[in-house]
């Protein structure tokens, strides 16, 4: 049997660079020989495209059935019998995944109470906790610019908002010390820099391995 592949999470506010740096993480993990996949939160699932209609404002609905809709998409993200995540890893893939259920406390547990969003993700954490967590810090001012940039606004993406999200973060990180393994990594302009950072925490999962 094929020995299991490792769980990376990519967690941040909006505009850290969480898919870049993932991108660039895998393109460096395949060229070591690791079999890698990329995938995200929400997902390309309809519970995901259900989702990202809520987070534009097309769909309205309340932030708790958002947060429920979370924990089920990423419940089916998961088990998913065809690509699902445990499947992959049992395959020996190495996955990873940009936002898991940090994301959903810091977002959602800033709109409703975060003991409840712990609870609905409780199915999660006992099927599957990450080997390793990433959070790319940014400044929430340097967030907001980033997120200009790229014309993009959604529902949580004011200055406000940014610096409540990215102090939830830290209290989760704190809530969850000891119990889940967390690299905060900030995430400066010079891409490269950050990525041997990233690398640097990544490769410690991998020992020996080529
Ligand atoms: P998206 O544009 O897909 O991703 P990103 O901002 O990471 O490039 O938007 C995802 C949004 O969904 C983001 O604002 C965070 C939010 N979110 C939650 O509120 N709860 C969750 O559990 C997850 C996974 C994401």
């Amino acid at each position: 049997m094929a020995t299991k592949g490792k769980f990376i999470v990519f967690e941040g506010t909006d505009g850290s660079g969480k898919s870049t740096q993932m991108k660039m993480l895998g393109k460096y993990l395949k060229t070591k020989g690791i079999p890698v996949y990329g995938t995200h939160e929400p997902t390309e699932s309809p519970f995901g495209a259900l989702l990202r209609s809520c987070l534009t404002g097309r769909v309205e609905t309340d932030e708790r059935a958002i947060a429920a809709l979370f924990a089920a998409d990423r419940i089916d993200h998961i088990t998913n019998s065809v690509n699902g995540l445990l499947k992959k890893l049992d395959e020996g893939v190495t996955v990873l995944c940009d936002r898991y259920y940090f994301s959903s406390f810091a977002y959602n547990g800033g709109f409703v109470p975060l003991d409840w969003v712990i609870e609905l993700n409780k199915p999660a954490m006992s099927l599957l906790r990450p080997d390793l967590t990433i959070f790319l810090d940014i400044p929430a001012e340097e967030s907001m610019r980033r997120v200009a940039r790229r014309g993009e606004t959604e529902r949580y993406e004011t200055m406000d908002r940014q610096k409540r999200i990215r102090d939830k973060y830290f209290d989760i990180f704190r809530m969850f010390e000891g119990r889940e393994n967390v690299a905060v990594i900030r995430s400066e302009e010079d891409k490269e820099r950050t990525q041997a950072n990233i690398r640097a925490a990544a490769d410690k999962l991998f020992g020996g391995e080529k």
